[in-house]
């Protein structure tokens, strides 16, 4: 007998859009509880676009962030991250000054135009140029010279910047001022990038492009290999995050530090993120196990009045009342997240905690009416589970999933022939110890007392590159974002249908009665 019912009314009554579906089950979910169902499609994966915009002036080309812990995110973990059109986190586990200079180092990476380019004064020594560069580890030896007013004097070109002329002064040796190439900086026009890459093919042989002012003062250089790299990136399928001057984007983490009478450091703090915008940080980040509570709230309406255009970062919330009291504080960005992680012990320590998935429904409802976005952070362990988080939120902070990469902070260990990496909780003992204390609500003097850690110390097997890990995570996302017929993020949220998988089901959903040679997922 054929059904009465219209096949799509049936697929309604089993495949569900969020709204039905969470508010259906009120029973606190996460990835492997629940599968997306497909949907009629008209768009290839390789089609799929994934860039998403997490606030004014913060958007990626992939919607994935390195987590900011210690074993996960420096400056090489962050310039990978944004090559691939993700970012990083800087964690703050370490002195300010070295968290500084670890954001210079991405915002320093390869950019178009570099507006504060290292200069030398014409009476130093070809020496105390090259000690210079032995000390900063400089991989060029070419650099401007400028008088005391940023005047530009001549060129110290690298193939004088040798021992044998350590003795002679750089104005003995510079290509002086009026054979130098320059730009005025008012003709660089809204390409400046175009215009250096027209100059350098112009000119067979110069590979240095100053900028001046009408005053002749230094203002820029542009380097041919940077104008190179830029160029060959924008024809290639992966596009690098990067601010408006070209320079890759890098996010920082602050902690809610306190005066020892327990009351917030306001001098600090702001004197840390005024820091960090100095070095061209993009977002900050306000990261704390519990960020629905007056601390947190108290340090984004603080940040936010004195940085107003600052994109910032807080959490972890999950529930709708945390995103609206965290966006009201000034955050732009949600993170959602308690106890998910993979070396977290929250929820066994605390008993709190709420599932992925249901949190971040919960939280996506809140978000969207204060015009926030959310980041879904921890517990995602394959693309899957981030094709399931990116139907609820703008993008995901993965840290386990980067921690064994070379690009990762920390050094490969050898355990029974098998190459390991650090990974440890932000909330284990050891790191709470190193300085993550405050985003547990404890001082760092207390942490081997009455304090329970919330996190663990663990390994992670050693895997490939940054870049190969992305890739295939990009691939799993745009293969399911194909399977729902999704174009892009957007579109993806909005179609998603939801139903619950029993445990048989989530057997079968993984390779099952055969003996593996291969797995298909290992980026090891
Ligand atoms: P994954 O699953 O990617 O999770 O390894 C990374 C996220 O876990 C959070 N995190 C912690 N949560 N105790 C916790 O309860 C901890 O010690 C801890 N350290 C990190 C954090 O949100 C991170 O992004």
């Amino acid at each position: 007998m054929a059904s009465s019912v219209a096949a799509s009314a049936l697929d309604a009554e089993f495949y569900q859009s969020a709204d039905g579906f969470f508010r259906s089950h009120k029973t606190a979910l996460t990835f492997d509880d629940v599968t997306l169902a497909t949907l009629y499609s008209e768009v290839l994966p390789r089609e799929t676009q994934l860039d998403t915009r997490l606030a004014d002036g913060l958007e990626l080309h992939v919607p994935l962030v390195s987590a900011d812990m210690d074993t996960v995110t420096e400056s090489r973990m962050a310039i990978a991250m944004a090559q691939n059109g993700g970012l990083g986190l800087i964690h703050y586990n370490m002195p300010e000054r070295d968290q500084l200079s670890e954001v210079s180092r991405v915002k320093n990476h390869v950019h178009g135009l570099i507006q504060e380019p290292i200069k030398v004064a014409p009476d130093q020594f070809i020496g105390d140029v090259l000690a210079l560069i032995e000390k900063r580890k400089f991989a060029f030896s070419t650099f401007p010279v400028v008088d005391g007013e940023n005047r530009l004097l001549g060129l110290l070109p690298g193939h004088v910047v040798k021992p044998r002329y350590a003795k002679r002064k750089v104005i003995e040796a510079l290509q002086p001022r009026n054979e130098v190439r320059t730009v005025p900086e008012r003709e660089l026009g809204n390409d400046p990038i175009g215009r250096a890459d027209r100059f350098f093919t112009e000119n067979p042989g110069i590979h240095k492009l100053l900028v001046v002012d009408d005053q002749d003062r230094l203002r820029g250089l542009f380097t041919m290999s940077d104008i190179e790299r830029i160029t060959a990136e924008q024809a290639a399928q992966v596009k690098p995050a990067r601010d408006s001057h070209f320079r890759l984007l890098c996010g920082a983490a602050i902690a809610t530090t306190r005066r020892s009478d327990g009351a917030l450091d306001r001098d600090r703090i702001l004197g840390h993120v005024g820091g960090l915008v100095d070095r061209g940080v993009d977002v900050i980040a306000v990261s704390t196990a519990h960020g629905h509570t007056k601390g947190v709230g108290d340090v984004v309406r603080l940040v936010r009045s004195a940085f107003p255009s600052l994109p910032i970062i807080a959490g972890n919330v999950t529930s709708a009342s945390g995103v609206e009291f965290l966006a009201d504080a000034g955050a732009n960005v949600i993170k959602i997240g308690q106890g998910p992680g993979s070396i977290c012990t929250t929820r066994v320590v605390a008993g709190v905690g709420i599932p992925q998935l249901t949190a971040l429904y919960v939280a996506s409802r809140a978000a969207s009416t204060r015009g926030v976005t959310l980041l879904a952070d921890g517990g995602l362990t394959k693309s899957g589970d981030i094709v399931k988080a990116l139907t609820l939120a703008h993008g995901v902070i993965c840290g386990g999933l980067f921690a064994g990469c070379p690009e990762a902070p920390g050094q490969i260990m050898e355990i029974n022939g098998k190459l390991y990496k650090q990974y440890r909780g932000m909330g284990s003992l050891a790191a709470m110890q190193a300085g993550s204390a405050a985003r547990y609500g404890h001082s760092s003097t207390d942490t081997t007392r009455k304090v329970a850690a919330e996190g663990i110390e663990a390994l992670k097997e050693a895997s490939a590159s940054v870049d190969r890990v992305i890739g295939q995570m990009v691939g799993g996302i745009q293969s399911g974002m194909g399977y729902l017929g999704s174009a892009n993020l957007e579109q993806l949220r909005a179609r998603a249908r939801y139903i619950r998988v029993s445990s048989a089901g989530m057997k079968e959903a993984a390779p099952h009665d055969v003996v593996e040679i291969k797995t298909s997922a290992s980026v090891n």
